[in-house]
């Protein structure tokens, strides 16, 4: 399976903080925010990963984070040059996905939990055409809204519904099978104006090939979509670090643990950052050996 991080958009919401800084960049706590994604992509140890940003993004994206390898990864990176929507990934990203089945997450989205990597593993094993993750949330509005049956069954999906159906909103990450990409070249623009996710998700569930994963029991998901949200983040991230003493969505540490880079290169990459507090923890980890 192939991964695509879509870390573009205007962050209009976020301005002036994003006027010349791209969202996916600022930091969310102690890392960019793009690493809290790219870490969801390398627990579910998917390592041929697409990013894609604004075009006068792209180097900072590349600058950040190289070819991928410090990650025991392989990037690629693709510009869009105007925000299409969403399912806008599934297009310029076609190149990259090739025959291959793809997992898309958006830039700013934020998940932590308990053994999310053998969530995400058993996703891809199961998933026969969408895989969502729903996570239940008191603003549904705001959000792609599941709908299901009295069996749980997922029956239908809407974005940002007025009357929800529920409380389930769909998170911006998202499992797919090739024909995704076929299904997102067919789509026209909604009447916002976009190539909606949801649409690409509605094929599916129209013939009984969408899969709902509800995050549950302490998961946390968040999204740095305004101000507070996103200071939310900041502190959710603080508050665990320091009271576990274990990074949330560490790639580094992610790719040492799943075995995708030795300690040589742990501790390459922890040179990088020198006597950061990030720096020293690489460091200590590497002496620790893998999890
Ligand atoms: O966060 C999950 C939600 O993301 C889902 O529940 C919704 O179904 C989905 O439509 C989406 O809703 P948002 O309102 O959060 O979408 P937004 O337009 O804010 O875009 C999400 C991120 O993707 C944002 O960081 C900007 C980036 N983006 C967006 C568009 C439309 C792009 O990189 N390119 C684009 O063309």
């Amino acid at each position: 399976m192939k991964g695509i991080i879509l870390a573009g958009g205007n962050g209009t919401r976020l301005a002036p903080m994003t006027s010349v800084v791209s969202k996916q960049l600022l930091p969310v706590y102690d890392k960019p925010m793009i690493y809290y994604p790219l870490s969801v992509l390398l627990l579910g140890r998917i390592t041929e990963i697409l990013v894609i940003a604004r075009p006068q993004d792209l180097p900072l994206f590349k600058q950040l984070l190289g070819d991928g390898s410090r990650f025991g990864a392989r990037l690629d990176y693709a510009a869009q040059d105007s925000p299409r929507g969403l399912a806008d990934a599934l297009i310029l990203g076609r190149e990259h996905v090739g025959d291959d089945d793809v997992a898309l997450i958006l830039g700013d989205n934020i998940f932590h939990g308990h053994d999310f990597g053998g969530i995400v593993t058993d996703a891809i094993k199961n998933n026969t055409g969408a895989t969502l993750f729903g996570y239940e949330v008191s603003d549904p509005e705001r959000y792609g809204v599941a709908a299901l049956d009295r069996n749980g069954e997922l029956v239908d999906v809407v974005e940002k519904p007025a009357n929800p159906p529920g409380n389930l909103a769909i998170t911006g990450f998202y499992l797919y099978t090739n024909e995704a990409l076929d299904v997102a070249a067919g789509l026209a623009p909604s009447p916002r104006g976009e190539l909606e996710i949801t649409d690409v998700n509605k094929h599916f569930v129209d013939r009984g090939r969408a899969r709902i994963v509800p995050l549950t029991g302490g998961f946390a998901w968040l999204d740095a979509g305004t101000a507070e949200s996103y200071v939310d983040a900041c502190n959710y991230v603080h508050a665990i670090e320091t009271r576990q003493g274990r990074k949330i969505a560490c790639p580094e540490e992610i790719a040492f643990d799943a075995g995708l880079i030795g300690p040589a290169e742990l501790l390459e990459a922890a040179g990088q950052f020198g006597s950061s507090e990030y720096g020293q923890y690489l460091k200590r980890h590497a002496g620790r050996g893998a999890a």
